[in-house]
């Protein structure tokens, strides 16, 4: 197992204790722990595939799949700067695509940002899709890290860019 992270006690408690929310298939706490693990470590790296899998008695591969099937998990590191922009109906059609573009651009961003965050050569920012942020109304809808922001124009990604850079 390739490790570049160190398992706190405290992380392993919090991770034994959801476990038991799961007396019956131990298998049903793999979503809730790669979200804690994510949360702990900013991405589900190999060791983090592997320290689930052993925790739950299942092989590797069977979380691995998890990760890559479900847009909110992460496989590499994403940017200091995290952009999210919101792809379902309602975003996509008050601009989240276009808003998605424009701050690639603006960012020197590359890649498509559907699976997982397409990140700038210099590691400064990502911007990844996820799915309905429930603000549908006022979209396009953009967080900045922890930030929720709403009907975010161009002309707006350009301040925030500016305000958070
Ligand atoms: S569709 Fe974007 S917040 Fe719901």
């Amino acid at each position: 197992m390739s490790c570049e992270f160190k398992i706190s006690q405290e992380f392993v408690k919090k991770v034994d204790e959801t476990i038991t929310h799961y007396p019956v298939s131990k298998r049903s706490a793999s979503l809730p722990l790669l979200h804690l693990w994510q949360e702990e470590f900013g991405y589900v790296s190999n060791q983090g595939v592997e320290w689930i899998a052993s925790k739950l008695d299942l092989q590797p591969i069977n979380v691995f799949e998890l990760v890559t099937f479900y847009p909110m998990f992460r496989d590499k590191p994403a940017g200091k700067i995290q952009f999210r922009v919101c792809r379902t109906l309602s975003c996509a059609l008050a601009g989240g695509y276009e808003l998605f573009d424009h701050l690639k651009k603006n960012c020197q961003i590359e890649g498509d940002g559907h699976h997982g965050p397409a990140v700038s050569p210099d590691g400064k920012y990502s911007i990844e899709f996820v799915e309905c942020l429930a603000s549908c109304g006022s979209g396009p809808v953009l967080m900045i890290n922890d930030d929720f922001h709403e009907n975010v124009s161009n002309d707006k990604a350009n301040e925030l860019v500016k305000k958070y850079g």
